[in-house]
């Protein structure tokens, strides 16, 4: 047995991902892609005017080639860039997590990073105001892990059964297909209007931080609640944070409109450039840890993605640093056929309840599939683990291993080399051993309710210019939308967070300015309760 810190180790040192061992460049005479070797520019005719031959397998294989070029893009966080790079922890963390990466400082792990905007398509402008994606995959010793983040630290919705909801009403308006980037939308605020959940999230997206000014000076947000297990089987529930060592910075909206106008590749740009001349970017990765006692003892619930720990009261603990330096060879080859995917976790690190990351650890494996055609797509270089892979898995569409032996099965008794169950005690992935015992029911209630507190928090936790910055934002957005309803149901939204807010929003609009709101009705949801579920079922 090998141990995983050589295996990283070894691997890195022989090959990162995509790397030389990957990179087509054989040979110099043009062939087709069955080897022969052929004069490619003219095809096959009747004389020298006369019309094409069927015959012309060269043409033929050629456009064939170039018509199917095109794959689905994500259904979300379509647009984005890629770079690699790699990540060291500063410490021995396995006082909290079995996770072997997070424990040896001399052991570099290979990383792969994606910076995305959400809503707009592959071609849309990079500096549009959105959440933005950091996507980072880790090619451990023990298999990838994933950590697939934002750059806003909550989230819009609570239930991962809104997502679809939410995206429809943000992606561009179905009858015109306009916006085609950005936020402003009515059918937008018309869902925050009616998802006043959304309303905390709303407001970071209107501020500076829906206005990247640069991939390398970001925050990354894990968003959800996760656990790590230790070897002994102890637990900490940790909320994940990247911290760019850049430095955070963000473009005024007048900036980014002009960007947006002259440079539609901006962000792709800055990042690409600053990699090619060795200014490479660094992040820290660093965790808020919460232990299994205090879970309850916080004013919002653990795992509720539209509240973040504020790190007041959970200061976030540096675990080591990830560093960015090199540019991907092939945009398609990488940066787009990359799969990140929240299931892909190592031994050490596992899942909450969280209802939100619950939903989606179906969504993204079931929308690769479609994405990408096929079951095969782990074997991609990009996504291949440095570990090998041994499974009793076969065939499907693209399959390029060459599986050895007439069992593909488990138990068996034929063969020697079918895989071996891990054993879970040692270097098996640990599942945390939860206790589960209540009814069957939809709808949350409790501190789930709750959904003006942190966006208050995060308003009055602005600057004089950053609020401005918002109402200027709120302004322009619902500007955009021609509809008067939406107009006063938001502001009633953001009355509920700010009388100030509301009133300089709604003058803006042309809307009757809100009176304040008393302080318990600030608290309570406008939107779906408990009670408006019916009573749950008993099993
Ligand atoms: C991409 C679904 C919430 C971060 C995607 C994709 C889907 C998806 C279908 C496209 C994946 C692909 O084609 O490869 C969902 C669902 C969610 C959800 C159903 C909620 C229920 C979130 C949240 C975050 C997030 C809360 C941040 C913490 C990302 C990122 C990508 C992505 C960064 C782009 C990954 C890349 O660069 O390839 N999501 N998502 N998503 N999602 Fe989510």
């Amino acid at each position: 047995i090998i141990p995983l810190t050589v295996v990283a180790q070894c691997c890195l040192a022989q090959k990162d991902p995509v790397g030389d061992a990957y990179v087509v460049d054989a040979g110099t005479t043009e062939t087709t892609n069955f080897g022969a070797k052929i004069n490619n520019t003219d095809s096959l005719t009747v004389g020298r005017r006369g019309p094409t031959l069927l015959e012309d397998f060269q043409l033929r294989e050629k456009i064939m080639h170039f018509d199917h070029e095109r794959i689905p893009e994500r259904v979300v966080h379509a647009r984005g860039v890629g770079a690699h790079g790699y990540f060291q922890p500063y410490q021995d963390w396995s006082n909290i997590t079995a996770a072997k990466f997070l424990q040896d400082p001399g052991v570099k792990t290979p990383t792969f990073v994606r910076f995305s905007t959400v809503l707009g398509s592959r071609g849309s402008p990079d500096t549009v105001r959105d959440v933005r994606g950091f996507a980072t995959r880790f090619y451990t010793g023990e298999g990838n892990f994933d950590l697939v983040g934002n750059v806003i630290a909550p989230f819009f919705i609570q239930d991962a059964i809104k997502f679809p909801d939410l995206i429809h009403a943000g992606k561009p308006e179905p009858d015109k297909e306009v916006p085609q980037a950005g936020t402003a939308h009515c059918t937008s605020y018309d869902f925050f209007a009616e998802h006043t959940e959304s309303i905390h999230t709303v407001l970071w997206a209107l501020s500076g931080r829906g206005l990247v000014k640069s991939f390398r000076q970001v925050e990354g947000f894990g968003v959800h609640t996760f656990r790590f297990i230790n070897e002994e089987g102890k637990t900490v529930f940790v909320k994940f944070h990247w911290k760019p060592l850049q430095g955070l910075s963000n473009l005024v909206w007048d900036e980014a409109q002009k960007i947006a106008g002259k440079d539609i590749d901006y962000h792709r740009n800055d990042l690409y450039t600053a990699i090619e001349k060795g200014d490479y970017p660094e992040y820290e990765l660093g965790v808020q840890i919460v232990k299994p006692e205090d879970e309850d003892s916080f004013d919002f619930d653990l795992l509720d993605s539209t509240k973040i720990i504020p790190e007041s009261i959970v200061p976030v603990t540096k675990l080591g640093k990830m560093t960015l330096n090199r540019n991907v060879e092939n945009y398609f080859s990488e940066t787009e056929q990359v799969t990140f995917h929240l299931g892909h976790v190592v031994r050490g690190i596992t899942f909450t309840d969280d209802p939100l990351l619950q939903g989606r650890l179906f969504s993204y494996l079931d929308t690769q599939i479609n994405r990408m055609n096929s079951a095969n797509f782990l074997q991609l270089p990009i996504n291949k683990p440095l570990v090998p892979v041994h499974n009793n898995q076969r065939d499907g569409y693209m399959q390029r291993n060459v599986y050895k032996g007439k069992v593909a099965y488990f138990p068996n008794k034929l063969q020697d080399n079918t895989p071996a169950m891990a054993n879970n005690k040692t270097d098996g992935y640990l599942e945390y051993p939860e206790h589960l015992n209540a009814n069957k029911q939809r709808g949350k209630g409790g501190k789930f309710s709750d959904h003006y507190s942190q966006a208050q928090l995060f308003y009055n936790s602005l600057t004089t210019p950053e609020q401005q910055q918002l109402v200027d934002a709120a302004r322009f957005e619902l500007g955009k939308c021609a509809d008067n309803d939406v107009h006063k149901r938001m502001v009633e939204v953001f009355n509920r967070v700010d009388n100030n807010l509301a009133v300089r929003v709604a003058y803006a609009l042309g809307v009757p300015e809100p009176k304040p709101v008393s302080k318990n009705e600030k608290k309570t949801s406008k939107g779906l309760s408990i009670e408006n579920y019916p009573k749950p079922n008993h099993i």
